[in-house]
């Protein structure tokens, strides 16, 4: 038996940090938008005794970790564990098109889909409430890999409040060489932070809040709005870890992107462009611009993590 399950990558349109809590992580306010660059994780029921064996293939396939670590091979015995099961003999194949430490949350999104997949594999029917639940212990964005679409995400990242969208958006994704850590993007935003003498504290910093100006853009579908709300408080902490970056975004930028910010924790750089068209042309404007190793075009909301195939 098999099942197939694509998954989104997401961009950040909004990701505003607070200060480090005393757990180790950031209070955010993280507006989590899913777009239809994506993963596909096929589950297949294994022989008896191998447990949970991973195989990827993709441009960045041999960047991606195939031990215990890897976030599909982890939700799979999390799922298991969490219902019982003596056995849990499956084989996830990661079909890979997300940048891989790229600021995407592919990791994530890998995780979500091995979820989704291994419970229709084993017929389990887990309530999407405790999907969810498992989803924040295996990481922060991997609950809105579950859910996709646009929405607001609380607390560490995983606390979830869907959005109301309209319309679709283009995008451009600029994929750098090389990742880069998401701990180590937030530990140099706090050193930022100390330097410039603000602290970095949850005591120093004030709790970040979803920008109504970005929201009413979503509400409205109105690209240009949105582009011009887009914000990123750890890009200043991604550019001084890879200052290459800001020739990538200029590049992007100059090619006629009406916005343009580091994804996530980057390195990948996110562009929004005012149609189709537009976004095919940035995307061959920075490949031509030698500043980043990939570019593709997409567009999006998309929903989340869903069955495709199975047989
Ligand atoms: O939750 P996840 O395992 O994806 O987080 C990876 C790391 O990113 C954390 O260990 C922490 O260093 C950092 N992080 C953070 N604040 C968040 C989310 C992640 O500091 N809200």
């Amino acid at each position: 038996m098999t099942v197939t399950v694509r998954v989104p990558a997401k961009v950040n349109v909004q990701l505003g940090v607070g200060g480090l809590r005393a757990d180790g992580f950031h209070d955010l306010a993280n507006v989590f938008f899913a777009v239809a660059l994506g993963d596909e994780v096929t589950a297949t029921a294994g022989e008896p005794g191998t447990g949970v064996t991973l195989s990827c293939t993709g441009p960045d396939a041999d960047a991606v970790p195939l031990d215990d670590s890897n976030l599909a091979a982890r939700a799979a015995r999390l799922l298991a564990a969490h219902h019982g099961l003596a056995a849990t003999d499956v084989h996830l194949h990661i079909a890979k098109a997300i940048p891989v430490a790229g600021g995407m949350a592919g990791g994530s999104a890998d995780g979500a889909a091995a979820l989704v997949a291994c419970d229709a594999l084993w017929g389990l029917g887990t309530p999407v409430e405790v999907l969810l639940e498992l989803a924040a212990e295996l990481g922060s964005d991997v609950p809105f890999a579950l859910v996709g679409g646009v929405a607001l995400g609380r607390g560490r990242g995983e606390i979830l409040e869907p959005l109301p969208v309209a319309g679709s958006y283009h995008w451009v994704f600029a994929v750098a060489d090389g990742g880069l850590s998401t701990p180590a993007v937030f530990r140099e935003c706090d050193r930022l932070r100390e330097e410039a003498g603000t602290g970095s504290g949850d005591t120093e910093v004030a709790t970040p809040d979803a920008d109504p100006a970005l929201l009413a853009a979503l509400a409205d579908g109105d690209a240009v709005a949105l582009a011009a709300a887009l914000t990123n408080d750890l890009q200043p902490a991604a550019l001084s870890l890879r200052p290459a970056l800001a020739a990538t975004l200029r590049a992007g930028t100059e090619a006629g992107a009406i916005g343009a910010l580091v994804s996530g924790s980057g390195p990948t750089c996110a562009f929004l462009a005012k149609d189709a068209d537009a976004a095919e042309a940035v995307a061959a404007a920075l490949r031509a611009s030698g500043s980043c190793r990939a570019a593709h075009a997409t567009y999006g909301p998309v929903p989340g993590a869903a069955v495709t195939a199975g047989e």
